[in-house]
């Protein structure tokens, strides 16, 4: 296996499958399927999930609201998901544990590296809620964050597109596609992988982020695998 130890970060938005908002129950128990695989093989797998199919700080802000008010708005969607990812990967009978970086006791634990590293040592599935705690940090950022502090061996970064192009590929279909490509370049081709706080973050802790296509049925099993699957930055 190529990693031992990931951080999967998940967009709320891809919990929404075909809908317009929420959760679609058939992508989320699809990816509890694709996660229990690759617990199976051994490796160990922490997660941190978006809350854009629920709520958005920043679009709340767009429309007038407190930005710290939206952000909070937005942690407590990420709990939801996550207590929503909990739920399906237990249907699958992966065992799971949730520590929310806001304290709501009675929902979730409280987030203790020390604690998350010994669930993980134990083969259990590990989900982060509420990001970083703090507003104005992104989700990127709270998985990162995440990702430093539990010893991740990468950041694995499911998105809809299968890896970074030179220009968007859902605009431009002669976009040309990177296997890999350095944070370096990452910066100077101006391309857009995570925002600005999470990039540098990774970038000084050297911790690889793999962007790719969460969504194609056995991909993250081939990627742990060491499949070329998706686009790697690196220092
Ligand atoms: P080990 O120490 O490795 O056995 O881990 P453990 O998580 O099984 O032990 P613990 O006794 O801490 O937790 C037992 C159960 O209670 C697990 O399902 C935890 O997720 C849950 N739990 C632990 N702490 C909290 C908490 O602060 N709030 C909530 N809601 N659940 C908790």
């Amino acid at each position: 296996m190529q990693y031992n130890r990931i951080l999967l970060k998940l967009s709320g938005e891809a919990l929404m499958g075909e809908r317009q908002y929420g959760i679609d129950p058939k992508r989320l128990s699809e990816y509890a399927k694709e996660i229990k695989e690759v617990v199976e093989k051994g490796i160990e797998v922490a997660i941190v999930i978006g809350g854009g199919n629920i709520f958005r700080g920043v679009a709340g802000a767009a429309n007038g609201m407190d930005r710290v008010q939206g952000d909070h708005m937005g942690m407590l969607a990420t709990c939801i998901n996550g207590l929503a990812l909990q739920s399906a990967l237990e249907d699958q009978g992966v065992h799971t544990r949730l520590q929310t970086a806001l304290e709501i006791k009675e929902v979730a634990e409280p987030y203790i590296k020390r604690k998350a590293i010994r669930h993980l040592e134990k083969g259990r599935v590990v989900i982060f809620g509420a990001g970083t705690g703090n507003p104005y940090f992104t989700t990127d950022t709270a998985a990162v964050l995440r990702a430093i502090e539990v010893n991740a061996d990468a950041i694995l970064k499911g998105t809809r597109v299968d890896g970074i192009y030179d220009v968007d590929p859902e605009k431009n279909k002669n976009a040309i596609k990177f296997e890999n490509i350095t944070f370096k370049d990452v910066i100077k081709k101006g391309l857009k992988v995570m925002d600005m706080t999470a990039f540098t973050l990774s970038e000084e802790n050297k911790l690889p982020i793999i962007v790719f296509d969460m969504n194609t049925n056995g991909n993250l099993m081939k990627l742990v695998s060491g499949e070329k699957i998706g686009t790697i930055v690196n220092t």
